[in-house]
């Protein structure tokens, strides 16, 4: 498996000759170095509705004929615009042709330029053999122990960012929850109210079984 950071929230995994996208916001990201029309893809996950997340989901999903997968509102706003979109809710897991999603709980928003777009969610993905946890955008919270007990972490990736989200104190603490073999932390210096440094996320977990890797936009990691 391989996972591309494109800065932001935005991942692309590649597994298993499948190719998923999470939170693809590209134009308009400045940390971003590939464009929407960059992008050939199965399915497209979309943590909740904001503009730093939906991104260009809409289009790369008309771009590919690829599905769409988040919460049931945020899904149906996006078949109304045109988007391919599977519809899931807190909890439910499905099994999709490149692999199994579980969507988890995240503490934030969720509105896109019509309104409220239902609750936000983490992801817990699936492909091969491999578990990555995309935290979505949230605060840090208990049940995060849960998802490390069921679930073999492979690689977390984690918002740091503060003010929206968690930052990296609370970053620390949850990784400890998740219990991940790797860590990966986002949701930074993209714009200048969460500037942070990922060197103190990753000196934080010195010591601790998970080993924390920052990626550059444009970079990736072979799991
Ligand atoms: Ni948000
Ligand atoms: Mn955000």
């Amino acid at each position: 498996m391989k996972i591309t950071y494109h800065g932001h929230a935005c991942f692309l995994i590649d597994a298993d000759r499948h190719k998923i996208i999470i939170d693809p916001f590209l134009r308009g990201n400045p940390l971003s170095k590939i464009k929407p029309s960059d992008v050939k893809i199965d399915a497209i996950l979309v943590s909740h509705g904001h503009a730093d997340h939906l991104g260009d989901a809409v289009e790369i999903s008309k771009n590919n004929k690829a599905t769409i997968i988040g919460t049931f509102e945020l899904v149906n706003y996006c078949i109304e615009k045109g988007a391919v979109g599977h519809a899931m809710h807190i909890g439910g897991s499905y099994n999709f042709p490149f692999g199994r999603i579980k969507l988890a709980i995240a503490h934030h928003g969720s509105t896109t330029d019509t309104g409220a777009t239902g609750n936000p969610c983490g992801f817990v993905i699936t492909m091969g053999s491999k578990t990555i946890y995309h935290a979505g955008d949230t605060g840090l919270f208990s049940d995060m122990k849960l998802i490390g007990e069921i679930n073999r972490i492979d690689a977390a990736l984690l918002p740091i960012g503060d003010n929206f989200t968690m930052g990296i104190e609370d970053a620390i603490k949850a990784v400890e929850f998740l219990r991940p073999k790797i860590a990966i932390p986002m949701h930074y210096n993209t714009f200048d109210i969460i500037k942070q440094d990922p060197k103190l996320f990753v000196g934080g977990l010195k010591g601790s079984l998970t080993k924390g890797i920052i990626l550059g936009a444009g970079e990736d990691l072979e799991l």
